[in-house]
């Protein structure tokens, strides 16, 4: 009796569950993921007040290491160039130059990921993209931060 009662519970379900991304669980998840912390410019520094004007549209400001001089990208303009089911796939596949920590957003469910691309899309102009890699070696001509490895003494 109570196996025929779950065998035709599951038998209801749909055979697709309707997708559970919103852009409220988006909004969340760029907060509690650290995105804004490099990717809005100000966010930091207003004690984490996001500023819907310039929520994730880059930053100028660099980070200079060994692997150049990289600056957080406009993720309007980046995703401006994907379907959300192709930011899906991306979100689960992409890798780039530090210190953005790629490896994080690899851990987000689809749901998130597409969560995460609703909320991008309903921020408002693209706005201008932010500046390009500077490889090792090469002068940036826009402001960075150094990330470099202490050097002790005797090393
Ligand atoms: C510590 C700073 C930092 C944090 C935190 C951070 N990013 Fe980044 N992000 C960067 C930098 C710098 C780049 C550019 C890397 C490069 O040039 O290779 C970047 C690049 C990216 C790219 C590639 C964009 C493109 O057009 O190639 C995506 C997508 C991205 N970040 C998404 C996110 C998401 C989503 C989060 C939140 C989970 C996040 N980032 C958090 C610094 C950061």
């Amino acid at each position: 009796m109570l196996r025929a009662m779950v065998v035709g519970g599951l038998l209801a379900l749909p055979v697709q569950a309707a997708s559970a991304a919103s852009v409220e669980d988006g909004a969340r998840l760029a907060v509690i993921s650290g995105c804004h912390d490099c990717h809005t410019p100000g966010y930091a520094q207003s004690g984490g007040q996001v500023d819907p004007a310039r929520s994730l549209v880059g930053d100028g400001v660099g980070f200079r290491g060994p692997w150049g001089t990289t600056y957080p990208a406009n993720l309007r303009i980046t995703l401006s160039k994907m379907s959300e089911t192709e930011f899906a796939d991306y979100a689960k596949s992409f890798q780039t130059r530090p210190p953005m920590p790629w490896f994080n957003v690899h851990a987000w469910t689809e749901d998130e990921a597409r969560s995460f691309y609703l909320y991008v899309k309903s921020l408002g102009e693209l706005g201008p993209a932010a500046p390009e890699f500077v490889p090792p070696g090469a002068e940036p001509k826009s402001p960075f931060i150094v990330f470099a490895p202490p050097q002790m003494p005797g090393q």
